[in-house]
């Protein structure tokens, strides 16, 4: 077996077998086949596409690059969550001590932000004190004693993949449907939850863009997970504009907060209620999602699911007393409120927009070793269908750099559309499957 003639198949649109990808990926991870050859294959999928079969054994080999999480010592079954990345989009702060409370085990290894969207790990280290690395040991005990922890993703996580998806970067392969959602797989599997729900976004904030790419990347992101015995289920939902109000690492934990303690209602809710319901129901505590969904309700109402995330950042070193006092997060030094430049009604908020806003105005990163302002973000207090009148506020900036608020001002006001009509309400959540 040699790299030319794999690339040479793949290249005539003929189906790679699975030793072929498997002598492939471990030559290219450890060195053995050079980068040039790796983007000369990687293009090649790119235009000649891969069968379900051939996904699945990329998925599988990628997967088995590294460690494996073993968690089987922890009692019950394990549901994770994933994101397929979104602005505003705090739902793992909010659905992970849901269903934690409703006696769903939550392991869960979340990530850190990069360009315009963010990351759960971020948002959380927003926290004083909280610590988002755990022995492994600490991590199942943890699990076990009250039902839930989020840390950070460990680095020997599907190596390939990392060292495949920071090549189709460079290379403009990324946007491949095989090569999205064997990637996205791999390190879910890796994880070592028993099942999987994938919350995958489509609009102009998200990776994919389109409501049916959306539907085929969580369909064969199912089937992915289905072949490798885990239950695997998806909610698709919309991310035109951000989600919730706030955008930024602690503006967004205070609204997850605000979301448990039951001020917050609208579409951040509904979306979360939703997403609780369906791995409540994938871990066996409801015998439907409906039936998932009246104790996720139940969760928020009773104040049990509030009182989840308060034990969980006092296991992790966090100060609980966040909870009742935002006045202990990091404060932004400077803010400014923007104003309506016309009347009308909110045709759209550019989602993209406020998430380079927000990234520019100190809250994210634009490669991965930046440091970020947990203070600085944006609050969005008008959003879609709203109806302005000149001088509103429509949103106001925070950040700690003079330089760094007026950039992101200027991207805030450059998100919004505003029109003489208003807007047809567009349904948050579009499909569901394996629910
Ligand atoms: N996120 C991933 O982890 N991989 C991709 O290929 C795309 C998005």
């Amino acid at each position: 077996m040699n790299a030319v003639d794999i690339i040479c198949k793949k290249r005539d649109g003929k189906e790679l077998s699975e030793a072929e990808i498997e002598f492939f990926i471990k030559a290219y991870l450890s060195g053995e086949i050079p980068d040039y050859q790796a983007s000369a294959l990687l293009m090649a999928i790119y235009f000649r596409h891969m069968s379900e079969e051939e996904t699945f054994n990329l998925t599988k080999v990628m997967l088995h690059s590294g460690d494996i999480v073993d968690l089987s010592d922890i009692h019950g079954i394990k549901v994770d969550k994933h994101s397929t990345g979104g602005v505003g989009d705090k739902v793992t702060l909010i659905v992970a001590p849901i269903a934690a409370s409703c006696g769903i085990p939550i392991a869960k290894m979340s990530g850190r932000g990069l360009g315009f969207t963010g990351g759960t790990i971020d948002k959380l280290e927003s926290i004083p004190g909280f610590k988002t690395t755990l022995e492994p040991a600490d991590f199942h005990r943890q699990v076990n004693e009250i039902g839930i922890a989020v840390i950070g993703q460990s680095g020997h996580i599907a190596p390939a993949d990392k060292k495949l998806y920071a090549l189709r970067d460079v290379t403009a392969t990324v946007e491949n449907l095989s090569l999205i959602a064997s990637s996205i797989m791999s390190k879910k599997l890796a994880a070592g939850s028993d099942a999987i729900l994938l919350d995958v976004k489509c609009g102009k904030g998200a990776f994919m863009k389109s409501e049916e790419d959306a539907k085929a990347l969580a369909e064969l992101m199912c089937k992915i997970g289905s072949s490798q015995g885990k239950k695997t289920a998806a909610i698709i939902s919309d991310m035109s504009e951000p989600l919730g109000h706030a955008i930024g690492n602690s503006l967004e934990v205070i609204e997850a907060i605000e979301l448990l303690k039951g001020n917050i209602k609208g579409d951040l809710l509904k979306l979360c209620l939703n997403i609780s319901a369906a791995m409540i129901y994938l871990g066996g505590g409801a015998s439907g999602v409906e039936e998932g969904f009246a104790l996720a309700e139940n969760a928020i109402s009773s104040g049990r699911a509030l009182q989840k995330l308060a034990e969980m950042i006092e296991y992790q070193g966090g100060n609980k007393l966040v909870i009742d006092d935002y006045s202990l997060f990091p404060k932004a030094e400077i803010y400014s409120e923007i104003k309506a430049e016309s009347s009308g009604y909110i045709e759209s908020i550019d989602a993209e927009y406020i998430g380079l806003a927000s990234q520019h105005s100190g809250a994210g990163r634009a490669s991965k070793d930046d440091e970020i302002d947990h203070s600085a973000g944006i609050r969005l207090l008008a959003k879609r269908g709203d109806k302005l009148e000149p001088s509103d506020t429509i949103a106001i900036v925070y950040s700690s750099d003079e330089k760094k608020l007026k950039q992101a001002c200027d991207e805030v006001l450059k998100a919004y559309t505003i029109s003489d009509c208003e807007p047809k309400a567009e349904p948050l959540i579009r499909t569901m499957i394996g629910l």
